[in-house]
């Protein structure tokens, strides 16, 4: 697989994921503007991703400050963690790289500039790959939990190109496999972005798993018909409750695996649980402007002039979700109790 992100040189360059399957393109960032840019256009998308993203960009906004003064060198951080901590508000792992990589300026108070730029961009390139350790990890868990031959339904993409590499949803599936296990997978194609048609789709061909995309309202039916063993999804913030906000739609297909008897399982890093918010009320969501919906590339679908709603995340509630796949373990319900648990261990 392609790598989603990387260093080269004193630039950053990811994969343009706008324009995937069909082009395989590289989108250049110079600077922190061009990373924030790439994140607010879905450049690069994908809760994990987006925190390495923003961590490399900070990097680079790092390594263009000129002063050799710490003072100086730090007001100009804060300034660009600001800005970069808006580019999209619902994935925590945003906010999460973004302090990650603040307080590491703040650790090292008093030392050289020239230092601190190194640690920046060693810390961002750290970031992606305990990322990628971290997501064979979760999959390693929760590969457990997939039957020995099993049909799993997947929305949106939580793959390799959602995350430093390998995937959390699309990790667990990569890990069943990888035990021997015989997997089929049914990818919702999640519109208005398409992530499961374009993109799951496309690393799962690469990876020669059984892939079969289905239109977001053939979820139910097929669960129905006893053609879907279990859902696995990704998530882009888990309060401290369990509730799970992820890509629109996860919501009704968790309350339809309910409905007809099948598991429902998120799979994330601890970097998406935000114990500081009570419950999923408390999760910004995204909003995106209403043209995606009636528009596909270039090709205007709606009536010209028609009222269109893009609320891009919703947020399940935790009752539905049968466990949390995380690279420490398999959580379960009472999910407030055993969150605390692990952030207790964890500490
Ligand atoms: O709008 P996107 O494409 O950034 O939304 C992505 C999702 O909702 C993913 O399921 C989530 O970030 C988990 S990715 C491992």
């Amino acid at each position: 697989m392609i790598p989603t992100i990387e260093w080269q040189d004193n630039h950053v360059r990811m994969i343009d994921q706008r324009k995937l399957p069909c082009k395989v393109e590289w989108f250049i960032c110079r600077g922190y503007k061009d990373v924030i840019r790439a994140i607010e256009t879905m450049v690069i998308r994908g809760a994990p991703a987006i925190g390495v993203a923003a961590a490399m960009g900070l990097a680079l906004g790092g390594l263009s400050v000129r002063t050799a003064s710490y003072d100086g060198f730090r007001v100009r951080f804060r300034e660009m963690a600001a800005a970069m901590i808006k580019a999209r508000p619902t994935a925590v792992n945003l906010r999460w790289a973004v302090e990650r990589m603040s307080s590491l300026v703040r650790n090292m108070a008093g030392k050289p500039v020239a230092e601190i730029k190194q640690a920046l961009r060693q810390e961002s390139q750290m970031i992606l790959e305990e990322d990628i350790e971290i997501n064979r990890r979760m999959g390693r868990n929760g590969q457990k939990l997939v039957p020995k031959k099993a049909s799993i339904l997947t929305h949106c993409n939580a793959g390799s190109l959602a995350t430093g590499g390998y995937g959390t949803a699309l990790g667990v599936i990569r890990a069943a496999v990888e035990a021997g296990k015989k997997v089929s997978v049914i990818a919702d194609e999640t519109r208005p972005w398409l992530q499961g048609l374009r993109l799951t789709a496309f690393e799962l061909m690469e990876d020669s798993i059984p892939v079969t995309v289905i239109a977001d309202n053939a979820a139910g039916s097929l669960m129905r018909r006893k053609e879907i063993d279990l859902v696995v999804t990704g998530a882009d913030r888990i309060a401290a409750n369990g509730d799970t906000a992820n890509k629109i739609g996860t919501y009704q297909v968790a309350v339809l695996a309910r409905e007809n008897g099948i598991p429902f399982y998120v799979a994330a890093p601890l970097s998406t649980i935000d114990m500081s918010i009570p419950s999923g009320d408390q999760i910004p969501i995204e909003e995106r402007s209403g043209e995606e919906i009636c528009r596909i590339r270039s090709n205007m679908f709606g009536p010209s002039g028609v009222i269109a709603r893009n609320p891009v995340f919703d947020v399940t509630p935790s009752r539905y979700i049968t466990a949390i796949i995380t690279e420490a373990g398999v959580i379960r319900p009472p999910f407030k109790r055993e969150l605390h648990k692990i952030f207790r261990k964890a500490k």
